[in-house]
This record gives C-alpha cells, structure tokens and sequence, in this order.
C-alpha cells in the first residue's frame, strides 16, 4: 500500500500526544504544563469540586470560574497552595453562594503533585486564560517554600480574610 499524504499527515497527529505522554509532558490549552495534574484532580479534589470544577452550590464551592479571582486578588497567589496543604475551614461566599464547611488537608501529596493539581485547575477550566496578566504556573518550590507557615484550616480562613475578594 503506498504512503499517501493522508496516511503520513494521520501519523503525526497519532505521534505527537504519544510523544508527549512518553516525556510526561501534559499541556493545558494554554500550553501549561499540568503534568499529573488532571489525574490527581480526579482522584483528590473531583468528589467535592465534582470533575466540571463547578462543585455543589452550597456544599462544595465551585472552583472552575472561580480560582482566578483568588490569585488575582493581591498577595493571593500562595492561598490555593495553603487552602490544598492545609485545609479550609470557616464560612466563604462564592458567586453568592454561601459555605460553611471543612476542606481536609492535602499535605501528604508531594510538591510537585500540589503544583501539578493547582496549574491544572487553573487551566482545566479557562481561569487562566481569565487574568489580566499571562499565568505564571505554579512551581514545587513554591509549594515548599508555604510548608514552613504549618497554618491550620481555620488559619487559612483568616489568610482569606485578608484578601479582597467580592
Ligand atoms: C471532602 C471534600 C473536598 C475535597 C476532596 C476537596 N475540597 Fe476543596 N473545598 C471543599 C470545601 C467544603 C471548601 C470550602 C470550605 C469552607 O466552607 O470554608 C473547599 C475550598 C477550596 C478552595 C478555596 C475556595 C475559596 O473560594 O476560598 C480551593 C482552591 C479548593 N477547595 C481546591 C481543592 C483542590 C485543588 C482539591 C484537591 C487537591 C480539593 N479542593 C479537594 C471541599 C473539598
């Protein structure tokens, strides 16, 4: 059977997420890369936030829609890493709804996990492409470098206190 255009052109389309997924490289739309990210939501996050990060009104607080407003509110940028490492407890209003409840905390995923898990929601859902400025993804180091704080969940809730948020 000869080689036709067709038949080469299908090829690459084939070989390129292969090669990809070979290097461990996973790319959002935005050419971020998530790379465990999207499993790890789907194993951590996606029974609260539920997979379309639209959570459950007035259980669970959607995320999808929702994150960039808290990384663009000023000095929010380490608060999805505190709310992931350590937790949130306390009542917050998202898209006017209210919340009154407990996230468990995830500090015995690794940096890299962290980091991977928040690009990807940030991502997954079109938050980045929301910002004023282009996204900066999130960087195990910088997952580390919030360990030292060791908050508690209703401490998180006062870090959000401080930030201006509608
Ligand atoms: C057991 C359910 C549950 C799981 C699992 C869960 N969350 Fe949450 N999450 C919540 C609840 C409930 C809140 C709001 C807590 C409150 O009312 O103070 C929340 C809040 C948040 C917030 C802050 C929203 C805001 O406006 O302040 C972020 C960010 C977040 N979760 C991300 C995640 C990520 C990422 C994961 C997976 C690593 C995850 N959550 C797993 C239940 C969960």
């Amino acid at each position: 059977m000869p080689l036709t255009t067709t038949m080469v052109r299908r090829g690459w389309v084939l070989a390129l997420p292969l090669a990809l997924l070979v290097l461990g490289v996973s790319l959002s739309a935005e050419g971020v890369d998530v790379g465990e990210g999207a499993s790890i939501f789907g194993a951590q996050c996606a029974a609260c936030h539920q997979a379309t990060g639209e959570g459950l009104p007035g259980v669970f607080p959607p995320l999808a829609d929702h994150v960039h407003e808290l990384i663009a509110a000023e000095g929010g940028r380490p608060y999805p890493i505190l709310v992931v490492l350590y937790g949130l407890q306390g009542p917050i209003t998202v898209n006017g709804n209210a919340y009154d409840s407990l996230m468990p905390p995830f500090g015995h995923l690794t940096d890299e996990e962290i980091s991977d898990v928040l690009n990807y929601v940030m991502t997954a859902w079109g938050d980045a492409a929301r910002l004023e400025e282009e996204f900066e993804p999130y960087a195990p180091a910088e997952v580390a470098a919030e360990r030292d704080r060791a908050l508690n969940a209703m401490e998180v809730h006062e870090f959000r206190s401080t930030l201006a948020l509608d």
